[in-house]
């Protein structure tokens, strides 16, 4: 995937591999999301019963909290195949035959980032997703003419960051649509716990509290905070990961006690020192901060907002006191019209 990461601390390609070895392979294995997992279990076991493929199901919510793991784990349950592309790699409709063909029957196909799939290849793919066929053009202008091609019965699943910017034609035709939320403190330890394990690097229950506490309620973030911790055990001590050299380990990182890393303080202090603490256009502050505001918005904002350090309003973005807290300073006097506490003096 060409998007980077930057809410992890190590560098993207490694997160990468890390994600591949820790990612779990069936739904028992994976933790939290209940409500999404109780219902893929009850559609796998339909789709076995019925001898019909699964639905095609679209996974949205902020990256790294499970899209591409649910994704992958489906096909293990199903005892089927998957072909994973993403929606930048698909510029065209022939980019697609290549996957449409060599799909078995009950397969699956994974298109990661599907809101960036343009739209003439998204209109190519209706018929495949409610009919199990395509239409193909061959020649042009007078001579031109469309053949109709079956396709295996399969499996489309979508992941995206942004299911405000998938078309409603593409979003209807799913019929699984999938919200992935932040994971809780005690879901992430759970995590860890397990993880630490697959690594064979003994963690004390203290040890993984306190990286969970400090991982923005996101799995990915998690394994990388556990990969840090493990690596800074090794080095300065004898590898066991106990609460306090969790604690420095996260300290050197420059992860603080809330969880907040450098990218998510650079947020919070330009929105406050530079704007006045807003309302600011994400635009403005992914100019100043020199990141891309995509990045702004999936990334760094969702988690932010949903802990309240921000808010959003018709105007742009607004720090809350707890912002300012974060910060070490002491946040303004609401207004006394301001009934929502999001417009500061
Ligand atoms: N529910 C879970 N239980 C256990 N581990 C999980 C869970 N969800 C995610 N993880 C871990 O977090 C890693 C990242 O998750 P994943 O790659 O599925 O995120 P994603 O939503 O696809 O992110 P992106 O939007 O960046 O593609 C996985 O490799 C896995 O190790
Ligand atoms: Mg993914």
């Amino acid at each position: 995937m060409a998007r980077e990461k930057v809410i992890t601390t190590v560098p993207a390609d490694e997160v990468k591999t890390h994600d591949a070895a820790l990612r779990p392979k069936l739904l028992k294995e994976v933790i939290g999301q209940r409500k999404v997992a109780e219902k893929l279990e009850v559609a796998v076991q339909a789709s076995k019963k019925l001898n019909e493929p699964l639905g095609h199901i679209l996974f949205d919510g902020p990256p790294g909290l499970g899209k591409t793991t649910f994704a992958t784990v489906l096909p293990n349950e199903l005892g089927t195949s998957i072909q994973l592309t993403s929606g930048p790699a698909l510029s065209k409709p022939a980019d697609m035959l290549p996957f449409l063909t060599n799909l078995d029957e009950g397969s699956i196909l994974f298109i990661d980032e599907i809101h960036r799939m343009p739209r003439v290849v998204e209109e190519f793919i209706y018929p495949a997703m409610e009919d199990f066929r395509i239409d193909i053009v061959l020649g042009e202008g007078m001579s031109a003419r469309t053949i109709s091609m079956n396709l295996k019965r399969f499996t489309l699943i979508g992941a995206t960051t942004r299911s405000g910017m998938l078309s409603g034609p593409m979003r209807d035709r799913f019929k699984m649509h999938e919200h992935l939320e932040f994971y809780s403190v005690e879901e992430l330890a759970q995590i860890v716990r397990i993880n630490a394990a697959k690594l064979n690097t003994p963690i004390t229950d203290g040890a993984a509290l306190e990286l969970a506490q400090r991982s923005r309620g996101t799995p990915r973030v998690a394994n990388s905070r556990l990969y840090w911790a493990r690596s800074y055990a090794a080095a300065r001590h004898d590898g066991n990961i106990t609460e306090p050299i969790a604690r420095a380990a996260l300290d050197m990182a420059e992860v603080d006690r809330g969880g907040l890393d450098k990218n998510d303080r650079k947020y919070l202090e330009v929105l406050i020192e530079l704007y006045g603490g807003g309302p600011t256009g994400v635009e403005a502050l992914a100019a100043t901060i020199n990141l891309a505001s995509d990045t702004l918005s999936d990334e760094i904002e969702p988690y932010l907002l949903r802990e309240q350090y921000i808010t959003r309003s018709p105007r742009g973005r607004v720090a809350m006191p707890r912002a300012y807290t974060a910060l070490g300073k002491l946040p303004p006097k609401a207004k006394p019209d301001d009934k929502q506490g999001t417009l500061f003096e």
